[in-house]
C-alpha cells in the first residue's frame, strides 16, 4: 500500500506574526519541487491567517495546533474549526500529549474535536502515545490502544480516511530521547493492527507519523519503516533547513 509520506511542523508557542511569515516564505520555496512528500506546518493561532495567505499556491498545506469543537457561542478564548475553515486551514493536531498533560485533553474531548474537524471537511492529525511511566510498567500497548479507542468513537471507514494518527511517545517529545526504529515501527504496526480490526477496508490507507526528537540525522531511518508514513516535528520545524532536511530524508538514506 503506498501512502505518501507527511511531514508536519507543529511549530508550538514560537515565533511572532513576521518570525512566522520568515520561516513559511523559507519552507514554501524550498519545498515547492518537491512531490513525493506532503508537507504542513502549524503556527500559533495568532498568525495562521498570514501564513495562510503567505502560502496560498503553494504546496505547504496550512495546520492548526488544536481546535474547539461548538462552531461558535459563549466560549471566551476558543477558536472553532468553522474559523479555521475560514482561514484555509487543511490540518487540526488534536490530543497533543502537551494538551492532554497541561490543559485537560481527555480522550473524549480529542473525540469531540475530531469529529467537528471531519464534519467540516478538515482532518484530524490524531495524536496518541505513552509516557515514561507507561511505558517502564509494560503498559505502551494498553495505553495506545485505549487512546485509540476512544479518540475514534463513532468513526466510519470514511472518516478513518480523512484522518491521520501520529504516534509521540510522551518520552521523546523535546527531550532529544527519539525512540528506536525498532520501538516507532513495533507500536506503528501495533496502532495499523488495532484499525485494520475495526476498519479493515481502511487500515492500510491510513497515514501514521512519529513524533518526538525527529531531526535530519534521523528522519529517513524512522520514515524508511514500513509502518511509519510521516513525521510531525516540533523542535526542528523551527529551522527550515533543519525541517528541510527531514522533508527531504530520502536524500540522506
Ligand atoms: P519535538 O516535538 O520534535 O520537539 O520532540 C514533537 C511534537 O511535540 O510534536
Amino acid at each position: 500500500m503506498a501512502r505518501t509520506p507527511f511531514v508536519c511542523g507543529n511549530w508550538k508557542l514560537h515565533k511572532t506574526v513576521a518570525e512566522s511569515l520568515d520561516l513559511a516564505t523559507a519552507i514554501k520555496n524550498s519545498v515547492a519541487p518537491i512531490r513525493d512528500v506532503e508537507v504542513a506546518v502549524a503556527p500559533v493561532f495568532t498568525a495562521l491567517h498570514a501564513v495562510g495567505k503567505r502560502l496560498e499556491g503553494s504546496t505547504v498545506a496550512l495546520a492548526a495546533q488544536d481546535c474547539f469543537w461548538e462552531d461558535q457561542g459563549a466560549w471566551t478564548g476558543e477558536v472553532s474549526v468553522r474559523l479555521l475553515v475560514d482561514l484555509g486551514v487543511k490540518y487540526v493536531i488534536v490530543g497533543h500529549s502537551e494538551r492532554r498533560q497541561h490543559f485537560g485533553e481527555t480522550d473524549a474531548s480529542v473525540n469531540h474535536k475530531a469529529q467537528a474537524i471531519l464534519r467540516h471537511g478538515l482532518r484530524p492529525i490524531l495524536c496518541v502515545g505513552e509516557t515514561l511511566a507507561e511505558r517502564e510498567a509494560g503498559e505502551t500497548f494498553g495505553r495506545i490502544a485505549a487512546q485509540l479507542a476512544a479518540g475514534l468513537v463513532g468513526f466510519s471507514p470514511e472518516m478513518l480516511n480523512e484522518t491521520v494518527l501520529a504516534y509521540e511517545p510522551v518520552w521523546a517529545i523535546g527531550t532529544g530521547k527519539v525512540a528506536t526504529t525498532q520501538q516507532a515501527e513495533e507500536v506503528h504496526a501495533f496502532i495499523r493492527a488495532q484499525l485494520r480490526e475495526r476498519w479493515p477496508t481502511t487500515a492500510d490507507h491510513v497515514r501514521i507519523q512519529y513524533g518526538g526528537s525527529v531531526k535530519p540525522d534521523n528522519a529517513a531511518g524512522l520514515l524508511s519503516q514500513p509502518n511509519i508514513d510521516g513525521a510531525l516535528v516540533g523542535g526542528a520545524s523551527l529551522k527550515s533547513d533543519d525541517f528541510l532536511g527531514i522533508v527531504k530524508y530520502r536524500l540522506s538514506k
